[in-house]
């Protein structure tokens, strides 16, 4: 995949702009505030997603004006493209995020989803490493759901089924034939559990060690990255499951809700075989998210045909200079774009320039 050009026009604090960006990496520059995040956010928004900042529409369009176009040239599929994207607001004729595909009317955005692909990487996703089991486990399944249609069918299946459980659990002494029907959906729940655990394990068996190579390239070999399935029981394994949950009835029955299965797993995250979110520092946990962004495009691409284009916003604090410069430098065949508002980021890049200043987007 491949960006070959980009028209923003009142887009956020972009009243017009345009940049050509390099096909492998390109850098765009500026103080806090100036529109850098804001370009990377118009280039995400081609893949037909919401906004990785969690964004309303009405947010897109600059302040005062009733509708936003971002343009773009790109080669997928094995061919040029063109992506028409408007965002429009309530009162406006095309409300909402619409898209036009080489000429044809798609109608909403997410209709061109596949179309064009990307991986953000957000200060916010360092929650991966630093916050709770939930964020991870929606990486995963993020991730999955893109690369498998089934994936989403069985994790909303088993999410449905828990909450039926979780209502009959709390209600267990008052149901008649409360057992039976217990029975009926830990079954149901052991065979699509135990396909969303198979998916899991599969994608952790690929996206691992592409992980952990990335981490060790970062660093320069000063750490080791680990990453591990935490699964319930054996995973893919539907009576494996069901034993599992015939198991924790007892304790379920007293606690009046679902114990164990996958909605409860984790995934590890060790640095140097320590969990990283109690042991690993800033830059390392930052090292560690983008070792597993890097590896969800790379798996992507092999699933997909089709390397994702890369957006890394705001990668480069706290890295130190040895961790920026591989950044900078080192990835080579892949469309990647980095903001920093690091000035001296471009005396160190290999890369394409691109100056952010007020809304304003020059070409160095
Ligand atoms: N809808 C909008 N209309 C006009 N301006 C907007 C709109 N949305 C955001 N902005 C402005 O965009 C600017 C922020 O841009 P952006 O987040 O891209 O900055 P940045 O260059 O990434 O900065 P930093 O280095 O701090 O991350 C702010 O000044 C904000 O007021
Ligand atoms: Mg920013």
């Amino acid at each position: 995949m491949r960006l070959d050009h980009l028209k923003v026009e009142q887009f956020r604090n972009l009243e017009s702009a345009e940049l050509n960006p390099a096909p492998r990496l390109t850098v765009l520059c500026g103080a806090n505030g100036q529109g850098k995040t804001n370009l990377l956010e118009s280039i995400w928004l081609l893949t037909g997603a919401k906004s990785f900042r969690g964004a309303k529409d009405a947010e897109l369009i600059r302040r005062d004006q009733g509708f936003a176009v971002i343009e773009a040239d790109f080669e997928g599929g094995g061919r040029d493209q063109a992506l028409r994207l408007t965002v429009g607001s309530k009162q406006s004729e095309r409300p909402g995020r619409r898209a036009r595909l080489n000429g044809a009317d798609r109608g909403r955005a997410s209709a061109v989803a596949g179309t064009f692909t990307a991986v953000v990487f957000d200060p916010n996703h360092l929650s991966l490493v630093k916050a709770g089991p939930e964020g991870r486990r929606h990486f995963l399944d993020a991730a999955l759901c893109q690369l498998f249609p089934g994936y989403l069918a069985a994790l909303r299946r088993y999410a449905r089924l828990t909450a039926q459980k979780n209502a009959l659990l709390k209600a267990y002494d008052i149901t008649p034939g409360g057992d039976v029907l217990l029975e009926t959906y830990n079954e149901a729940m052991a065979q699509c559990g135990a396909e969303v655990m198979g998916r899991r394990a599969q994608y952790l068996d690929r996206l691992a060690p592409l992980a952990e190579a990335n981490y060790r390239d970062i660093s320069s070999g000063a750490e080791a990255l680990g990453v591990r399935y935490m699964p319930c029981c054996e995973p893919g394994d539907p009576q494996a499951l069901a034993a599992r949950l015939r198991e924790v009835r007892p304790q379920e029955l007293r606690a009046g809700f679902c114990l164990t299965g996958p909605h409860r797993e984790d995934l590890e995250i060790l640095i140097d075989g320590q969990p990283g979110k109690i042991y690993g520092s800033q830059g390392q946990q930052r090292s560690a998210v983008l070792a597993l962004k890097l590896a969800e495009a790379s798996v992507a691409g092999e699933v997909l045909g089709e390397h994702p284009v890369m957006l890394l916003d705001d990668v480069l604090s706290e890295l130190d200079d040895a961790r920026q410069t591989y950044l900078l430098t080192r990835i080579e065949d892949k469309q990647t774009f980095v903001t920093t508002c690091d000035s001296a980021a471009f005396a160190r890049t290999n890369g394409k320039l691109v100056f952010v200043e007020g809304g304003r987007v020059r070409e160095g």
